[in-house]
């Protein structure tokens, strides 16, 4: 067989399909972010909103890393960074009682964890049953946990990409919402990679709060 010369195709498959989802009519969701490093995908999110492809607001934005770039970003969208350092609690749990209280006290509908390193309990998770989500750099189930597009690289796989779902207890686990699939090229490096997945992380964090959005305003209309 005789390999094509046509330029790689970096279209990627993202499902369910990505649609502007209008919920100009509902009050704006109040998204509360949980972020550790860069927050680019903070970032994604308020270009969504100031866009008007998200009817949102983020009245706050949680970071652990005192150097966390996310706090520059944060600034420049003017929204409120509170630092909460995990080395600074006696527990998981202790960690997450102060982000629930933080959360509670800015009347947070949905909590985004937007690139937070950090395990997290029961806690926060029963404090937002079924509006905690997170995105992950991998197709789940494969490659949870810490450096998982490293993960990816070693196991040889030729697609990976990047899932957002809701929060469950075990570590990068929970119904999916979404994903984007990526391919993985010969000469890739963890860094040229992960870049080519976050552009799809993107397009689908965005688009993970909307589909939520529409799933929890269907089940208050049905109550
Ligand atoms: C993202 O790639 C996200 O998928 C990953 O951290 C990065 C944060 O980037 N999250 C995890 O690995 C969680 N298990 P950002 O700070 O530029 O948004």
């Amino acid at each position: 067989m005789t390999q094509s010369s046509s330029p790689i195709n970096f279209s990627c498959l993202v499902s369910p399909e990505l649609s502007i989802t209008d919920l100009s009519q509902s009050p704006p969701l109040r998204l509360g972010i949980m972020a550790s490093g860069s927050g680019t995908n903070f970032e994604a999110i308020a270009q969504a909103i100031a866009s008007k492809q998200l009817n949102a607001e983020v009245p706050v934005l949680i970071y652990n890393n005192p150097d966390a770039k996310v706090v520059a970003r944060a600034d420049k969208w003017k929204v409120p960074a509170i630092l909460l350092n995990h080395r600074n609690f006696s527990s998981r749990e202790a960690l997450d009682r102060e982000i629930v209280a933080t959360f509670q006290a800015h009347q947070v509908d949905v909590v985004v964890m937007a690139g937070w390193m950090r395990i997290i309990t029961q806690v926060l998770i029963d404090a937002f049953p079924n509006r905690l989500i997170n995105i992950h750099p991998s197709l789940l189930p494969s490659f949870r946990g810490l450096n998982a597009i490293e993960q990816a690289l070693a196991y040889g796989v030729k697609v990976t990409g990047c899932t957002v779902h809701l929060v469950s207890l075990e570590v990068d686990s929970g119904p999916i919402l979404i994903q984007a699939a990526v391919p993985v090229l010969a000469d890739d490096t963890p860094e040229t990679l992960h870049a080519r997945i976050q552009v799809q992380e993107h397009r689908i964090l965005p688009q993970a709060i909307a589909i939520l959005a529409q799933q929890l305003s269907t089940q208050c209309s049905k109550l």
